[in-house]
């Protein structure tokens, strides 16, 4: 196999084995490994310090050790490595014979369609999700609906086991809404039997995309649209909010310049115009066709595009996002926490589940067999991880370069409003200038409603 950091290749082992020891050691010592919800670092976010949820169910930590028998509802999105059936299999194979059990509900693969599930939920005061696998962006705004057990003492309790960034994205108003599940990041994903050397710019990646094979990624009118555009944007140096979280700043020089790539990328065929209908699925399906060079997605497809019946099997390496020219490196820090509905029948049980899917047996597995960054330090540094993963130092990069969407309440008004618009440009419905002007005044109604 030509593949240099080929799934079965194992020859950098010891280069390999040294990033993930780094791994570990900077997300401990670093509080790093991903961004922070600080306006500085996440492109704009409203402060959390003066907000207040107040009277929130709060869990007992000890609940965990010895709930009444019963079965446990975990919702979550489409299933599609099959990691959420493996988990509810592996809980029910632990706690069965003791009278615990767990089933597992699957939303829509769009992470707005799984927010609005969760939501109708919610409002019907119904226990259809006990535990709800929460995207890292949601947890001021169900936090402050009071839709979620407050984990504080739990969290507290284990606080040190979590690498910081992952547990940052659960933490609102001075509390923890739930427990952090995975870490996320994306990588710039190529054909090795294909490209020599992965670009090292987007511009670069766009010209490249353009010559040969093409470029494909989330381009739909949905939250993921929002994750792959602001990759660009805050590497050539944009932000979505100014930096007390008051006012859009989505309208700025550097911004357009972002769009505009994408939006010539499609017009000279880089990337083929069908991605501005692409969601992760369709992504992944395009990707295993074998007709393009290159493909941004997140970490789960490392594992779940090699298998059959894709037709790059062995054939692909990951890479980091690259620099925007004129910028620096960014990505967008992703990821789901377990969070605990205030509805639930049973918290003690729902607890016991979320741990266990933050366990190191767990943990360990989501990353060797699913790809799916771990949130705790120390599956970095198990042997059998150092010896099976051969991305680690990408994995460590793509982590560490990630930073927060803005931290807000009405986090999705404001991501509606990049995605809806920026959609539009790529479609060619509208100029990358108009888009962003419209989202400007969308952003400020949005904020202007908190
Ligand atoms: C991934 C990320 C999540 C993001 C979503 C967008 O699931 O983990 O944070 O919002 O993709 O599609």
């Amino acid at each position: 196999m030509s593949d240099r950091r080929g799934f079965a290749h194992r020859g950098r082992r010891f280069k390999l084995v040294g990033a993930l020891g780094v791994l570990a050691a900077a997300c401990l010592a670093l509080a790093a490994c991903g961004g922070s919800s600080s306006s500085s670092s996440s492109g704009g976010g409203a402060s959390t310090g003066a907000v207040k949820v107040t009277g929130a169910k709060v869990i007992d930590p000890n609940s965990l050790n010895n709930p009444p028998k019963g079965t446990v509802k975990f919702c979550q999105g489409q299933d599609t490595t099959g990691i959420g059936k493996d988990l509810v299999k592996s809980f029910t194979a632990k706690y069965g014979a003791q009278g615990y059990k767990a089933t597992l509900t699957q939303f829509p693969a769009s992470a707005d369609q799984q927010r609005t599930q969760f939501i109708q939920r919610q409002q019907a005061k119904s226990d259809d999700c006990d535990v709800f696998s929460s995207d890292v962006i949601w947890t001021a705004e169900f936090s402050t609906q009071k839709w979620l057990y407050d984990h504080t003492p739990y969290v507290n309790k284990f606080k040190s086991k979590y690498i910081a960034a992952p547990l940052q994205t659960v933490h609102y108003a001075g509390k923890y809404w739930g427990v952090p599940e995975t870490s996320d990041a994306a990588f710039l994903y190529y054909r090795t039997d294909k490209v020599k050397n992965p670009p090292t710019t987007w511009q670069q990646v766009y010209q490249q995309a353009g010559q040969q094979g093409g470029l494909v990624y989330q381009g739909d009118a949905y939250e993921g649209l929002t994750c792959d555009y602001l990759e660009l944007a805050f590497a050539a140096g944009g932000q979505v909010l100014n930096a007390d979280g008051t006012k859009s700043a989505i309208n700025s020089p550097a911004n357009v310049k972002a769009l505009e790539l994408m939006v010539n990328g499609i017009k000279d065929g880089a990337a083929p115009k069908s991605v501005i209908t692409y969601q992760e699925p369709q992504t992944d399906q395009a990707w295993t066709s074998g007709r393009y060079d290159f493909m941004r997605n997140w970490t789960y497809a490392y594992a779940a595009d090699n298998k059959a019946p894709s037709k790059v099997i062995g054939k692909y390496a990951v890479a980091p996002l690259p620099a925007f020219q004129g910028g620096g490196k960014a990505g967008i820090l992703g990821g789901h926490n377990s969070v605990i509905s205030v509805y639930t029948k049973n918290p003690g049980l729902a607890l016991k589940f979320s741990d266990f899917y933050a366990s190191p047996a767990f943990q360990k597995k989501a990353l060797l067999k699913y790809s799916q960054a771990a949130i705790i330090p120390g599956v970095y540094s198990d042997p059998a991880v150092k010896k099976a993963v051969p991305y680690a130092s990408e994995l460590l990069q793509a982590l560490s370069q990630a930073k927060a969407r803005p931290v807000s309440p009405v986090y999705p008004q404001i991501s509606q409003a990049i995605y809806k618009n920026v959609n539009d440009a790529l479609a060619g419905r509208t100029s990358p200038q108009d888009a962003l002007k419209k989202a400007d005044s969308q952003i400020n109604s949005a904020l202007s409603t908190f």
